[in-house]
C-alpha cells in the first residue's frame, strides 16, 4: 500500500448500552439536537451516524438501539468503529444488554470507554457500576485496570466535554489514518428505500471521499451516486474520511453492513455486482447443513484449525462459570477452546449473531435451549448447537473435538 497520500482521520465512534441508559439524550446533548423526544416511544430503532466538532477536530457517532431485539444492529455498530462507548445508567448499573455490548466490543477489538450516564440522578452511584464492570474484565484505570469512566450527564451536560476529549485522545492513540484520493469505501450502517426517492444508504466512508457521480458497487447492487445529503439533511457534493451522509442512486437496497466501493466505469459497477449475485444464488442452492462439532474434530486432526471458538449458554452462573473454566482448561499444545461469550439465560438470536461473526463457532448450552425459533435459524444460518445436561457430557465432547477423535 502507498501510503503517502495518508492523512489522519477522524475516529468513528459507537455508543452502545442497556436501553433507555441514555445514549441518544447524550448524543443529543452532544449536538444539541432534540432526537430522543422526537423518537417513537423514545426508543432508537435504527441505526443512526453524525458528525460532530469539537475543538475543530470531527468525530462521527453511531447511536445503536438499546432494545433487545436489536442484536443485530449493535453488532453491526460494533463492526464499524474505532471506540466504543457503553454507556450504562449510573441509577441502573449493568443490565443484560450492557453484558451482550461488552462481548460485541470485545470481539470488534477496539478500545472502549465507559460513560457513567445519568450522574445527575438522585440514586446516581458511580461505585456500584465500576464494581460491576470491573467483575466483567472492565476494570477502571483508577482501579488498576485499563477502561477509562467518565462520569456524564446527558440532562445537564456534566463531563461530556471529558467524554470528547478521551474520544480525541484515544484517537490520537490508535493513529488513525486513510487516503483521501484512493477509491472511495463506505460501510452501509442503515439502508431503506424510501419513496419517491429509491434505494438510500446511509454510509460512513473507511477511504476516499465519496462523490456525487461515483460508480458505486455495494455487495450485488449497483450504481452511480445521484446524491448525497449529509447527516444534518443539506445536500453535499462528497463526504470525506469517517464521514456520514445518505446516499442515493444504487438500484437496490443494499444489505446493511456491506461495504460500498467506487469503481472506475459503470460496466465495472454492473459487471462486479451481477457476477456476485450469480455466486450468491448458486450459493443458496447448494447450501451445506451445518458445520458439526465430528466435523470441526476432523479439521483439527488435519491441523485446518487451531482453536475452537464457543459460545456458552448456562442455566445459572455456578454453572456456568464452572464449565468455562474447564473449558478453558482443556488443550493440547497444538489446539484450545476460546469461550468468546458466555452469559447465562436461553440461546438466542443474539447468539446466533455473535457466532456466526466467528469461523466454525459452535454454540453450547448447558440445561438450556434455543427456542423453535432460534433453532430454526440456527440451521439455516448453518450454526451448530449442542445442548446438554450433564457437565461431564459437555467436557468430554469438547475434549474428543480438540483430540481431532471425533472424526
Ligand atoms: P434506547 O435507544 O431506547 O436504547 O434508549 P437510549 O439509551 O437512547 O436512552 P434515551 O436517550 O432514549 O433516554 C432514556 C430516558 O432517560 C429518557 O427519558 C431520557 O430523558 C432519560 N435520560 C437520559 N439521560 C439522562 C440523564 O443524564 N439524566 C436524567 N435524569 N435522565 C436521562
Ligand atoms: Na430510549
Ligand atoms: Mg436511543
Amino acid at each position: 500500500i502507498d501510503e503517502s497520500n495518508f492523512v489522519t482521520r477522524p475516529p468513528v465512534v459507537t455508543i452502545m448500552g442497556h436501553v433507555d441508559h441514555g445514549k441518544t439524550s447524550l448524543l443529543d446533548k452532544i449536538r444539541s439536537s432534540k432526537t430522543a423526544a422526537s423518537e417513537a416511544g423514545g426508543i432508537t430503532q435504527h441505526i443512526t451516524a453524525y458528525t460532530i466538532k469539537q475543538n475543530n477536530q470531527k468525530i462521527t457517532f453511531v447511536d445503536t438501539p438499546g432494545h433487545a431485539a436489536f442484536s443485530a444492529m449493535r453488532a453491526r455498530g460494533a463492526s464499524v468503529t474505532d471506540i466504543v462507548i457503553i454507556v450504562v445508567a449510573a441509577d441502573d448499573g449493568v443490565k443484560q444488554q450492557t453484558e451482550e455490548v461488552i462481548s460485541h466490543a470485545k470481539a470488534a477489538n477496539c478500545p472502549i470507554i465507559v460513560a457513567v450516564n445519568k450522574m445527575d440522578k438522585e440514586g446516581a452511584n458511580m461505585d456500584m457500576v465500576k464494581a460491576q464492570m470491573a467483575e466483567r474484565d472492565m476494570t477502571p484505570v483508577d482501579w488498576g485496570g485499563e477502561i477509562e469512566f467518565i462520569p456524564v450527564s446527558a440532562k445537564t451536560g456534566e463531563g461530556i466535554d471529558d467524554l470528547l476529549e478521551n474520544i480525541l485522545l484515544q484517537s490520537e492513540i490508535l493513529e488513525l489514518s486513510a487516503d483521501p484520493e484512493a477509491k472511495a469505501k463506505a460501510t452501509v450502517v442503515e439502508a431503506s428505500l424510501e419513496k419517491g426517492r429509491g434505494p438510500v444508504a446511509t454510509v460512513i466512508v473507511q477511504n476516499g471521499t465519496l462523490r456525487v457521480g461515483d460508480n458505486i458497487v455495494c455487495d450485488t447492487t449497483y450504481g452511480r451516486v445521484k446524491a448525497i445529503t449529509n447527516d444534518l439533511g443539506k445536500q453535499v457534493k462528497e463526504l470525506g474520511l469517517s464521514e456520514t451522509g445518505r446516499v442515493l442512486g444504487l438500484n437496490e437496497v443494499p444489505v446493511s453492513g456491506t461495504i460500498m466501493v467506487a469503481q472506475d466505469s459503470d460496466k465495472e459497477a454492473k459487471d462486479i455486482a451481477t457476477t456476485r449475485a450469480e455466486h450468491a444464488r448458486a450459493k443458496e442452492l447448494s447450501k451445506s447443513t451445518k458445520v458439526s462439532l465430528e466435523e470441526m474434530s476432523g479439521l483439527i486432526a488435519e491441523g485446518k484449525i487451531k482453536q475452537l471458538p464457543v459460545i456458552l449458554k448456562a442455566d445459572v452462573s455456578g454453572s456456568l462459570e464452572a464449565i468455562k473454566t474447564s473449558l478453558e482448561d482443556i488443550h493440547n499444545d497444538e489446539v484450545k477452546v476460546k469461550v468468546i461469550h458466555s452469559g447465562v439465560g436461553g440461546i438466542t438470536e443474539s447468539d446466533l449473531i455473535l457466532a456466526s461473526a466467528s469461523e466454525g463457532c459452535i454454540i453450547l448450552g448447558f440445561n438450556v435451549r434455543p427456542t423453535g425459533a432460534v433453532k430454526s435459524k440456527a440451521k439455516a444460518d448453518g450454526i451448530t448447537i449442542n445442548t446438554y445436561s450433564i457437565i461431564y457430557d459437555l467436557i468430554d465432547d469438547i475434549k474428543d473435538a480438540l483430540s481431532g477423535m471425533m472424526s
